[in-house]
């Protein structure tokens, strides 16, 4: 059974990491879709979208828009374009993960097609995966468009703030009222969590505390560095405590050694 896994929260809060370090420890290499308007994830892999010649879906489609643009595919009818174009420049294939990253090139008024194309596209790639993690801005704004009906579980982020725990319960509310069927929402302390904050994230109705990823300066160097999250060593704490709620969560986990 495939899998989707949607890692959400606000901005800076560790989304990103999380999510590269799901591709390190799942069983199974993922795919990885960068919904996030700041676009880290590739850099946090170590990889050079521009340099690959990887495109954003975005940019495929904001392309789409001038008609001198992919004469080469003659009459073929849009929808089937965006399809080919889509699969043909904008999935980045690795040995340990692939990566679709959305963008944020979207004009005004094409909101719409976008989310035709993603809500068939999506569905029709990751059932090549056994799991999908889906980097979303806080917000669920892609499960709320409908691109992803489906999900089975939420990992929400949250930073140590009433603020977040606030975000967390507009979240049940958000996926409740739009109807997307979803297995389980659990909220993960961030790098910044305290004792207080893993008591209110415990005592909070509607969703499962899974714990905290701690603070690990190798993070923050590696992410300075432009080197892979993936390289990190076994015994990084970050690391860790990911294995560590993805096995609370069910995951079964890459065997290293
Ligand atoms: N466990 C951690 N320990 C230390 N720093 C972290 C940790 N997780 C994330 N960071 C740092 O926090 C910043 C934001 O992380 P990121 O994953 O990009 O957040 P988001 O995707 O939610 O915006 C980055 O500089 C990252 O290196
Ligand atoms: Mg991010």
């Amino acid at each position: 059974m495939e899998k989707l896994l949607v890692v959400t929260g606000r901005g800076g809060v560790g989304k990103s990491t999380f999510a590269a370090l799901c591709a390190r420890r799942l069983a199974s290499s993922p795919l990885l879709i960068d919904a996030d308007p700041d676009q880290s994830l590739a850099s946090l892999l170590g990889i050079d979208l521009a340099a690959e010649g990887v495109n954003s879906i975005s940019d495929v489609l904001y392309k789409l828009q001038d008609p001198k643009a992919y004469k080469e595919l003659g009459s073929m009818p849009l929808a089937q374009k965006m399809e080919y174009l889509i699969s043909l420049s904008c999935l980045y294939e690795g040995p340990q993960f692939d990566l679709l990253t959305l963008g944020v090139k979207w004009t005004r008024g094409c909101y719409c097609q976008p989310n035709n194309v993603l809500q068939s596209l999506i569905p029709s790639l990751a059932q090549n995966y056994r799991y999908t993690v889906l980097d979303s801005p806080a917000g669920l704004e892609h499960v709320n468009r409908r691109v992803v009906r489906r999900v089975n579980d939420i990992f929400a982020l949250i930073d140590p703030s009433t603020k977040a725990l606030r975000n967390a319960r507009r979240l049940v509310e958000i996926a409740q009222a739009i109807g997307v069927q979803f297995g389980n929402l659990y909220l993960v302390g961030n790098y910044r969590f305290t004792a207080e904050a893993e008591q209110r994230a415990r005592a909070f109705d509607g969703a499962t505390y899974l714990g905290s990823v701690r603070g690990d300066e190798q993070v923050q160097s590696f992410d300075w560095d432009g080197r892979s999250l993936l390289d990190l060593p076994e015994d990084s704490p970050a690391l860790q405590d990911v294995g560590a709620i993805l096995a609370k969560a069910g995951y079964e986990q890459k065997v290293e050694g």
